[in-house]
């Protein structure tokens, strides 16, 4: 099969046949249409700790193309979407378990796109989780620092759905996507200070913060802004657990992977929530499976605005 391989410390990846990979009794054989790209992408490539040689991606949707004779779940032919850590998903061919929070992989509805389903599941996992780890809901005022990438353009709207009052931050010229995703106080990262603008705006201080770009002296200072009983959570890993509880303010390092998000269920209430009209999925680009690597370029420069999804056949 084709696929966007690493083959050496040092290698960007690039498109090259390799084996299509063999499944277990307990796992299904699917065939990719489309893959999402991440910042985990290019960050296990660059960590360069995986064993050689490896397929890029882990996002995927795509069509079961066979089953192991334990699986119940899934059947040849059904369209499904997930996370394949181990088998990664820029590829024509992923395997994946058919139950496992790891890499949890769940039916794609009739009306819901391959390129939107590829785009859901590291980001919009993510999204979820920190939603229920601030405990977003009706009047929360929630900060987004990062509103317009991946992870933010979903939980942004996630929080408007819940009812919340969404700041968010991005790049200045991002600003009307940013209101077009449901950010209703729009600050400028590269244009306003923060903290001033936002203290200003909310002197009692806010309630909840989602950090997903800076990292732990960066989160410190915006966590003024978070009142006294608030909540935080970086997805870098960037929160202080102990620093914000002597601030009286309950910090989370959010780890997907380790949620009760990260599941079956977790990616149906993805797609439920696009059904419902209640969520969309915003690509920046598709771009075919060759490539990969400019993509996860692109990522790593930081300049994606919501997903970016390489289409392989
Ligand atoms: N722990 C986990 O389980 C987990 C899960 C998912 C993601 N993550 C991590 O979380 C981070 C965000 O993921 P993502 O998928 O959302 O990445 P992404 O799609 O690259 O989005 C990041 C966004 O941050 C914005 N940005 C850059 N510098 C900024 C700043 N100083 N202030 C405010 N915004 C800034 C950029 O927007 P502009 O274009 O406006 O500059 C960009 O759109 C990544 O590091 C990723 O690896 C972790």
């Amino acid at each position: 099969m084709k696929a966007i391989v690493v083959e050496h410390r040092g290698d960007l990846g690039s498109l090259r046949e390799f084996p299509q990979p063999s499944f277990a009794s307990h796992e299904i054989l699917v065939r990719v249409t489309a893959a999402g790209v991440n910042p985990m992408d290019w960050k296990v490539r660059d960590r360069g700790d995986r064993a050689l040689p490896f397929v890029l991606g882990q996002d995927f949707a795509g069509v079961v193309s066979a089953a192991g004779d334990r699986v119940s779940k899934f059947r040849v032919g059904e369209r499904v979407f997930g996370i394949a850590r181990n088998h990664g998903a820029y590829a024509e061919y992923t395997v994946v378990p058919e139950d496992d929070h790891v890499q949890p992989v769940a039916k794609i509805p009739d009306d819901v796109g391959d390129a939107d389903a590829a785009a859901l599941p590291t980001a919009g996992l993510t999204a979820l989780a920190a939603m229920n780890a601030l405990a977003i809901a009706k009047g929360t005022t929630l900060l987004v620092l990062g509103a317009t990438g991946g992870v933010g353009s979903f939980a942004v709207q996630m929080a408007r759905d819940r009812g919340a009052f969404v700041i968010g931050t991005a790049r200045d010229s991002n600003e009307i996507l940013a209101h077009d995703l449901g950010v209703e106080e729009f600050v400028a990262y590269n244009r306003d200070n923060v903290n001033e603008k936002v203290g200003a705006a909310h002197p009692d201080g806010i309630d909840a913060l989602l950090d997903l770009v800076d990292d732990a002296p960066g989160m410190n200072q915006v966590a003024e802004l978070v009142r006294d009983g608030g909540r935080a959570a970086s997805t870098i890993g960037s929160a202080d657990v102990d620093w914000f509880a002597q601030r009286n303010i309950v910090a989370v390092n959010l780890a997907m992977p380790r949620t009760p998000e990260s599941s079956q269920t977790g990616l149906r209430n993805l797609v439920e929530l696009i059904e419902q009209g209640r969520l969309r999925v915003l690509i920046s680009s598709e771009r075919p499976l060759a490539d990969g690597a400019n993509a996860l370029a692109e990522s790593k420069a930081g300049t994606i605005d919501g997903k970016l999804v390489l289409t392989v056949r």
